[in-house]
């Protein structure tokens, strides 16, 4: 099989949340598994270029955009040992020299226009991929175009997945802007194909259309990241509009668990990790260091276990999370209270790009600042966030809906044991410790069941209740099985080679 993903994001270059890393986790595991597998992504001007070896240009071709010809120049180089075409639009219209990846008021005709010429880009160097492995509505459009450009040129097309990371963010737009990526508004603005009609659209007052909508209607096969966001996504409340539309091709539709690099990830011989710190299953005495570390780093105080009250310190509490609705903010917020009213110490990592939640927890950040209870710290930081992982006892993950989730699976890697509401890819791979219909080795976490702040609260409650005094923490070695777990792609990659093939035939 030979696959394309077409993605905007890939970690270590450029990465938002998970979208990033699934790209490249996914990618490597199909490659070491005798894939041929390679990506092309937009040429952002704010990308770590560092991370790129062997970065050259390749060639320049016209992309036809809005009836001009935009000269777009494509560049090769390796990424995670992975083969990456870039692809970089030339001036005016300099869609990725924006410094930043999202966000901006065109991010619409940014990602059309980096769809378009992803398919431009295989036709000049005459690459014929089998499959084109899409990813939400950054690249969703290149469905349809597939169908439209190939067809028009007499040439079989390759086939197209598109996996769904999160239906919440749809690419809406005014339909005349197809147009722009040479597609007939008149016959793709309907109802049954990209018009969305569940929603009043804001452009001239008329219904817009989706892009992930298009994905869905054009791609042969549609996947999500869990199998329970699968099911819950014909949901109105987690739906955002689309489970009509999915409902007519559930047929082609179906959820397949998200896994993480082990290598990425990994305590044993993570570089981000203060060296003396490494830890494993088997000997977890490594944790404790990385806790007292990361405790001195940002200058809270440690308690020595060995001379605590009951011979546990202090637990920590950490999130590292997008702010946004999805991740859950009230309960959040609640969640953070609690902790700390049980004496124990918090850490949060945190990206907000709304600046309503920013202010929020600025005003949390200056409040606990210097103090020795919590640390508020709102920015993006790879490094911080590994030692994070790896220092924390208990990580809080209220989301109101998760499609997979990342910071669960890692936090398991690292023997950080979640406290999770049982949404999508979190019901998926969290089980309560007490839990009793499943076996006790996978049982990994505290698991809770609704929007409420009771909700949370009570998880949280027994999951420092048994850190505190609970046999389930210390005697049942609650730590170290939640690290033997697999959470890689051993699990599911070989489901999207399956994938793969059924839609190649
Ligand atoms: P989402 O993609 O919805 O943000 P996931 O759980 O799938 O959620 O993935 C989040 C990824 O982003 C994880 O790798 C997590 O470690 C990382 N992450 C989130 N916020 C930050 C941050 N502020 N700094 C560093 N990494 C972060
Ligand atoms: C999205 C989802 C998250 C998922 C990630 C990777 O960002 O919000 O739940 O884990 O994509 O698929």
């Amino acid at each position: 099989v030979h696959v394309v993903h077409v993605a905007s994001e890939m970690v270590p270059i450029a990465k938002v949340g998970g979208l990033g890393d699934v790209v490249t986790s996914l990618a490597k595991a199909h490659q070491a598994s005798g894939t041929l597998v390679e990506v092309i992504m937009p040429k952002y001007d704010c990308a770590n270029y560092s991370a790129i070896d062997r970065l050259r240009r390749l060639t320049s071709f016209p992309v036809l955009w809005d009836g001009e010809e935009i000269t777009t120049h494509a560049w090769c180089g390796v990424v995670e040992g992975l083969p990456v075409y870039l692809l970089e639009a030339e001036q005016p219209a300099a869609f990725f020299w924006r410094g930043q990846f999202y966000g901006e008021a065109d991010d619409c005709e940014r990602y059309m226009f980096f769809s378009r010429a992803a398919l431009e880009f295989l036709l000049v160097m005459d690459r014929q991929p089998d499959v084109l492995h899409l990813h939400d509505w950054q690249s969703a459009l290149v469905a349809p175009l597939l169908q439209h450009e190939y067809r028009a040129r007499g040439l079989t097309r390759p086939r197209s997945l598109l996996t769904i990371h999160n239906i919440a963010f749809q690419g809406w737009m005014s339909p005349d802007m197809l147009a722009k990526a040479g597609l007939q508004p008149e016959a793709l603005a309907q109802p049954h194909l990209m018009l969305d009609d569940s929603r009043p659209g804001f452009w001239h007052g008329r219904h817009d259309v989706s892009l992930m909508r298009g994905g869905v209607v054009f791609a042969d096969k549609v996947t999500t990241v869990s199998p329970t966001y699968a099911q819950e996504v014909y949901k109105p409340e987690f739906g955002f509009g689309m489970q009509a539309v999915l409902g007519r091709h559930s047929h082609k539709f179906s959820g397949v668990l998200n896994g993480i690099d082990q290598h990425m990830w990994s305590p044993s011989d993570d570089p981000l990790l203060p060296p003396w710190g490494h830890y494993s299953a088997n000997d977890t005495r490594g944790k404790a260091v990385c806790k007292a570390a990361l405790l001195g780093e940002l200058g809270m105080p440690h308690t020595d276990p060995a001379t605590a009250e009951g011979g546990v310190g202090r637990p920590l509490v950490v999130i590292i999370s997008r702010l946004t609705q999805q991740k859950g903010l009230p309960l959040m917020l609640h969640g953070m209270q609690v902790a700390l009213s049980r004496g124990a110490q918090l850490i949060v990592l945190g990206s907000a790009s709304e600046p309503e939640v920013a202010k929020q927890f600025e005003a949390l950040q200056a409040a606990y600042h210097g103090g020795p209870d919590a640390r508020i710290i709102l920015r993006y930081d790879e490094g911080l966030a590994h030692r994070i992982y790896a220092a924390g006892d208990v990580i809080l993950i209220p989301s109101f809906f998760e499609p997979c989730g990342l910071t669960q699976l890692i936090a398991l890697r690292y023997g950080t044991i979640p406290v999770v509401n049982a949404t999508g890819g979190l019901a998926d791979t969290v089980r309560d410790v007490s839990n009793e219909s499943v076996p006790e080795v996978e049982r990994n976490g505290f698991v809770f069941y609704g929007r409420e702040h009771a909700d949370v609260e009570g998880a949280l409650h027994r999951a420092l209740d048994a850190y505190q005094h609970g046999q389930q923490w210390w005697r049942e070695q609650l730590v170290p099985r939640a690290m033997r777990q697999d959470w890689s792609w051993s699990r599911s990659a070989h489901t999207y080679l399956d994938i793969y093939r059924s839609i190649m035939q």
